[in-house]
């Protein structure tokens, strides 16, 4: 079989990329284990008063940490306002009762989907002492736009 000089080149190119790829994807997994977040842990929607989300809201785990355990819902967050001091790390977890929301802090890298049914992740550290917005970027019906709650970093 002849191949054409051309042809050749953009087979090794092709085969080459698809390799690349694929040791880039292995070592990011297995080496650095980056793994898609959250999805890990699963809760009962329909039954979130007989959860980890009885109460939902803040728990301080120690000195400078924090859980914040919030239900995110058509169309807003419970709890609405979370407080926390600057310098604080909080750890989200988060759950929706009805349809797919999502949970973004805007200028931070804390831009998760809430899924019904699952406890999505995210933990980011507060150093600049302020009030952060958080909205909902999935659109999740009529209120959608209204849909949001704050973190309160104080100084
Ligand atoms: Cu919730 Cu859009």
């Amino acid at each position: 079989m002849h191949l054409h000089k051309y042809e050749k080149i953009w087979l090794v190119f092709g085969i080459g990329s698809l390799v690349l790829f694929l040791v880039v994807l292995g070592v990011a997994a297995f080496a650095f284990g980056h793994q898609p977040p959250s999805h890990m842990a699963s809760v009962d929607s329909q039954n979130l008063e007989e959860s980890v989300f009885s109460e939902p809201g803040l728990e301080q785990i120690n000195e400078d940490t924090y859980r914040a355990r919030l239900i995110a819902m058509a169309f807003g967050y419970s709890p609405d306002t979370i407080e926390v001091p600057a310098g604080s790390t909080v750890i989200f977890e988060v759950t929706s009762q009805d349809v797919v929301h999502s949970f973004t802090i805007p200028g931070t890298n804390v831009n998760m989907m809430i899924t019904p049914g699952h406890v999505n992740m995210a933990e980011y550290t507060f150093d600049e002492p302020g009030e952060y917005l958080v909205l909902c970027n999935e659109y999740c019906g009529t209120g959608h736009h209204y849909m949001q709650m704050k973190i309160e970093v104080t100084p």
